[in-house]
């Protein structure tokens, strides 16, 4: 599919599909602009008129009202989205637009649609952008598992952004972005039996060869156990599968020291069953464990956009520490205690709070690189959902400032985070009778525990963040650009927050 920027007008578009999103007061209903009521008599022969006032369209954000245009007009369908009040709308009002344009597109077989909108923030560019996101996340079917698509075959096959001037730019961006999304979607939503660990690693090395600014390294086992990574190695060693250890480094081909130097860690677990501490019962999911790998998805993702956009003045590390968490004889039992790469000694008490143990030795490895920041994603807590709800994620850190900026670079991504409390006195749940702590605390505060943990593993490094994605990483139901299934939460912020830090981009 196409987009495109045309600096035409409705009134001289012609096709199949005509979309204007208008802002509403949600109270009254919509008064026509001066220029969609010239466009209403001169091409659309009174259709707007009549659909606004037969079903009293409010513009209200979410709402439309659409039909089908009679006699001679040069556009056969027109659709009426309403964004809301203007005062509350956000980059996610255009990304929906975007999206809910395209699904009516589809729905009524038009192959060219026109998108015609007021602009987010006076700019053009970014409208743009955000508008083709929304457009080509809705877009995007996951056919890799089925015979037939399900919705059928989609029919837009050009989407015209109208009255803006070339953003060719902005749109391209916008491609870049959405593939790296939907790298990780697809990763999130395979299941465990084709994203395997050397999956996961094959996938990096497949980044790295499509981008010159990136380089590949995969530690094997061996390798892991001369870092002395006990604890994630104490993870895998029950599966049938060999653990990958995946760093790609991001530099930016100028030779000159960047101005900031970032480690992202991603949670790479392809399956959790929960080791003996199994996943029983309806409530724990282990159908749905495949998912326990979104983190290391969402950096695969972003690591992916970066090669592409290539920014200036920044050296990214990417980290995932791949295995699953499985049963077997060699299964680690539930009392075991581990050694992690910082010489730190843990008592694993519940083996299902595996997450944190792995992402122990990818810290402690991400922690000697000598960066500004380290910030880890991990689906590590269902306690994070009972706080958070399934579309907030939960961002912990040691620094306001690194807080911050990912809570900006969140804002304009779209993708929801709340800061929440690195509790210290909580730790106290985690001390343990023989070893240096206990890998879990008590369910209440649990989520909190799990970041507690993890701080335990950043010692010279000045600002991390952890942000826990259990929630927002999946969904089972279809809305705004969302299709069911995996996510892609939260590469567009990722992607945000490190061009923020760059100088330029090319
Ligand atoms: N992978 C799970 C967390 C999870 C739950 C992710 C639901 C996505 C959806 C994690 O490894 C886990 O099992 N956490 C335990 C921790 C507990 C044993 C302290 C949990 O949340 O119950
Ligand atoms: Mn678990
Ligand atoms: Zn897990």
């Amino acid at each position: 599919m196409e987009i495109l920027s045309a600096a035409i007008a409705p009134v001289d578009w012609s096709g199949d599909g005509l979309v204007l999103a208008v802002f509403g007061s949600g109270k009254e209903t919509l008064p026509l602009s001066e220029a969609l009521a010239d466009l209403d008599k001169s091409v659309l022969g009174g259709t707007l008129t009549e659909l606004i006032a037969e079903t009293e369209f409010k513009g209200e954000a979410g709402s439309s009202v659409g039909g089908r245009v009679g006699g001679a007009s040069p556009i056969r369908k027109v659709l009426l989205v309403g964004l809301g009040d203007p005062s509350k709308a956000t980059t996610d009002t255009w990304r929906k637009a975007g999206a809910q344009a395209l699904r009516w597109g589809n729905q009524q077989k038009c192959k060219t649609l026109a998108i015609a909108c007021p602009l987010y923030n006076e700019d053009q560019p970014l409208t743009a952008q955000t508008i083709a996101e929304g457009i080509l996340l809705a877009n995007h079917q996951d056919k890799r598992f089925r015979s037939e698509p399900k919705n059928g075959e989609p029919t837009v096959a050009r989407v015209e952004l109208l009255g803006l001037d070339d953003q060719s730019e902005a749109i391209a961006t916008a491609q870049t972005i959405v593939q790296g999304v939907i790298l990780t979607r697809e990763l999130v939503s395979a299941p465990a039996n084709i994203v395997t660990p050397s999956k996961l690693a094959e996938t990096a090395q497949e980044i790295a060869n499509s981008s010159p600014l990136i380089s590949a390294e995969i530690l094997e086992q061996e390798d892991c156990a001369k870092l002395g990574m006990g604890a994630f190695l104490g993870v895998s060693q029950a599966s049938a599968l060999p653990p990958k250890f995946i760093h790609l480094t991001y530099k930016d081909g100028t030779g000159t020291a960047p101005q900031k130097k970032l480690a992202l860690i991603g949670k790479g677990l392809t399956f959790d069953s929960g080791g003996l501490n199994l996943k029983t019962g309806a409530g724990s999911s282990i159908e749905l464990m495949k998912i326990d790998m979104a983190g290391a998805a969402a950096v695969l993702g972003c690591a992916q956009v970066i090669g592409q956009l290539r920014p200036q003045g920044i050296e990214v590390h990417f980290i995932i520490a791949a295995c699953e968490n499985m049963i077997s004889s060699s299964a680690m039992h539930p009392g075991d205690i581990l050694t992690a790469s910082n010489g730190k000694t843990i008592e694993v008490n519940n083996t299902d709070a595996e997450g944190r143990l792995t992402l122990a030795d990818a810290l402690v490895f991400a922690d000697k690189l000598g960066v500004d920041a380290i910030i880890d994603l991990a689906t590590l807590t269902g306690a994070c959902i009972v706080a958070l709800g399934d579309s907030v994620g939960g961002l912990w850190s040691t620094s306001d400032e690194l807080a911050s900026e990912l809570e900006q670079s969140a804002k304009l991504a779209g993708e929801k985070i709340w800061r929440m409390p690195l509790e210290e006195s909580y730790f106290e749940q985690m001390k343990s009778v023989v070893a240096d702590m206990k890998n879990t605390g008590s369910r209440s505060g649990g989520a909190i525990t799990g970041a507690l943990f993890l701080q335990k593993f950043v010692e010279n490094t000045k600002a991390w963040a952890h942000l826990d994605i259990a929630g927002p990483v999946w969904t089972e139901k279809e809305s705004g650009y969302n299709n069911a299934g995996g996510t892609g939460y939260p590469v567009r912020t990722l992607v945000n927050l490190l061009l923020g830090y760059a100088i330029t981009q090319h």
